[in-house]
């Protein structure tokens, strides 16, 4: 009896101190957030080492289907033992934000290391990069730890428009983990996929137009496309410094807030951060992670056109959206209904304009990205042509073509003043922009827009007003396809969205983890 009892006792401290978690799996790292991970390694619950055995043994399981992951960063698991080496001797920076955090990075976002940056392309296969990518240097910097890269949209959806969404020649076609038959959209569509599916545990995507709201509304996760500059771009693969973007893909909103402060600021070899660096408040972005962000927030709904097809009235999507303006509402913002941004039509005819400014730009910012690598299979855009022409078979990208890269390279030889030309179209997407959102939410005195759904009107008067935006899990059709709903605003305007994101996921909490439905 009394042996039995001491035998208790013996056992129930074991338990409540902890001795059986390391072995069993009372902490679950599926779904954890950041915050879920750095106290589990405060309390020695888990290591970073446990974490990327976790990781890369989902990945070796999911990715053959999914195919979000082009490359396994083989260093991954020696990093990981350093964080945990780190912690365990209290170095500096070595407690909270991103410290042994595993994060993908869409495979445009140059690495120097033993990872390969391509685009999804054979094309840079083997390329040698000359350092990380600015953003990459303060991914490091804050103890962040390379897991490997995501797959896209191959050359971010800038080689040709008759790809599907999420193709590309390297890792083939990345899969919606909802409902694999359903599209992941593009271009950073294995950064989605991947955080979606728990393959890691934050990422990066990249924007022009649309590339990280919409893959994050498909796959049920949070992508914050920051002010342009706000982000480097230095070191990233490009199509136009006017409007590319680097931002934060993740789980929840304080994830991809904890990604956006890691990431944000100057990089002497990107000179539109000096600019943007204003925008950045004192003490970052994460004291806007305020539950209650939402009250006296005024939005403007922006309906038609920016409602998808789906959303008549009546439909799943219609209702879901309806019942959220209402949870808005309760939260205590101000909903300015049936708003619209004028010249809409101007503006959704201006796509033909941004199609050619951005043709016009992409190929000398390409041939530059080129000309820096320190080796490459190609040197020029010209020569990325005569290999996709060359190797289109190996690639299985033959049927998909290459009408964008080829219209860039010669569009050149056929506009006579390039320069006139571009500077024209600038200055119609600043008139457009300052009489569109800017005058709206002035006119209104709006905190933000909200748009239901993913919107390529939407993602379009943020790409040219060079405007951040952020997507948020708003719900589920009735075949199980995730959805989200697209929050806009000003340049500069992170905090705003990011108190209305926020409220909004506290208030509704809609992201579950995916089915891998058929
Ligand atoms: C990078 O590409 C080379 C082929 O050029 C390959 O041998 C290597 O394994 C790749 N790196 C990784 C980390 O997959
Ligand atoms: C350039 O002009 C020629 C002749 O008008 C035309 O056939 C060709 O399609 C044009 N090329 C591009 C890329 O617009």
């Amino acid at each position: 009896m009394a042996n039995n009892s001491l035998l208790f006792l013996i056992l129930a401290f074991l338990l409540l101190s902890g001795f059986f978690t390391k072995t069993s799996s009372a902490f679950s790292i599926e779904e954890a957030t950041i915050d879920d991970l750095q106290l589990a390694f405060k309390q020695n619950q888990l290591t970073s080492r446990q974490l990327v055995e976790f990781y890369l043994k989902r990945i070796r399981r999911l990715n053959p289907l999914l195919r979000g992951v082009i490359e396994v960063n083989p260093d991954a698991l020696f990093l990981a033992d350093k964080a945990d080496r780190e912690r365990k001797v209290n170095t500096p920076g070595s407690t909270g934000g991103l410290h042994g955090i595993p994060i993908l990075l869409k495979d445009n976002i140059a690495t120097k290391d033993k990872l390969n940056t391509t685009a999804g392309s054979y094309a840079l296969l083997g390329s040698v990069v000359p350092r990380d990518a600015g953003v990459v240097m303060k991914l490091r910097k804050a103890g962040a730890i390379i897991l490997g890269k995501s797959s896209l949209s191959e050359w971010a959806n800038f080689r040709t428009d008759g790809a599907p969404s999420g193709f590309c020649g390297r890792s083939g076609q990345g899969k919606n983990p909802y409902v694999l038959s359903a599209t992941p959209c593009g271009s950073s569509s294995g950064s989605g996929i991947s955080v979606a599916a728990n393959l890691a545990a934050v990422s990066l995507g990249t924007e022009t137009d649309g590339s990280i709201i919409c893959p994050s509304s498909y796959n049920s996760v949070v992508g914050i496309k920051p002010t342009v500059g706000l982000t480097s771009r230095a070191g990233v693969i490009p199509i136009t410094p006017r409007q590319d973007t680097v931002g934060p893909m993740c789980r929840t909103v304080s994830d991809a807030v904890y990604v956006l402060d890691a990431i944000v600021g100057f990089d002497s070899n990107d000179a539109a951060t000096r600019e943007a660096a204003k925008y950045i408040p004192n003490g970052g972005y994460r004291q806007f992670l305020n539950p209650l962000g939402l009250k006296g927030k005024r939005l403007g709904i922006l309906r038609t056109p920016f409602y998808n097809s789906g959303n008549d009235k009546g439909s799943r999507r219609h209702q879901t959206f309806e019942h959220h303006f209402q949870t808005l509402r309760r939260q205590g913002a101000v909903l300015v209904d049936h708003l619209q941004i004028s010249d809409v039509d101007t503006i959704t005819a201006g796509q033909n304009g941004e199609l050619l400014a951005t043709l016009l730009e992409f190929k000398p910012a390409l041939n530059e990205y080129l000309e820096q690598l320190v080796a490459s299979p190609v040197r020029s855009l010209a020569a990325v042509i005569a290999f996709n022409k060359k190797f289109s078979r190996l690639e299985k990208t033959k049927e998909y073509g290459q009408e964008l890269f080829k219209k860039a390279e010669f569009l050149s030889r056929n506009i006579t003043n390039i320069d006139a030309t571009l500077k024209k179209l600038v200055s119609t997407f600043s008139k457009l922009s300052k009489n569109g959102l800017e005058k709206l939410i002035k006119t209104n005195k709006l905190d933000a827009v909200v748009a239901p759904d993913f919107s390529y009107v939407l993602s379009f008067v943020l790409a040219i007003g060079q405007y951040p935006g952020i997507s948020v899990p708003a719900g589920y059709d009735s075949d199980g396809v995730p959805f989200g709903i697209c929050f806009g605003g000003p340049k500069g305007s992170e905090p705003k969205l990011i108190e209305i994101a926020y409220g909004f996921e506290t208030a509704t909490k809609v992201r579950r983890p995916p089915a891998f439905k058929p």
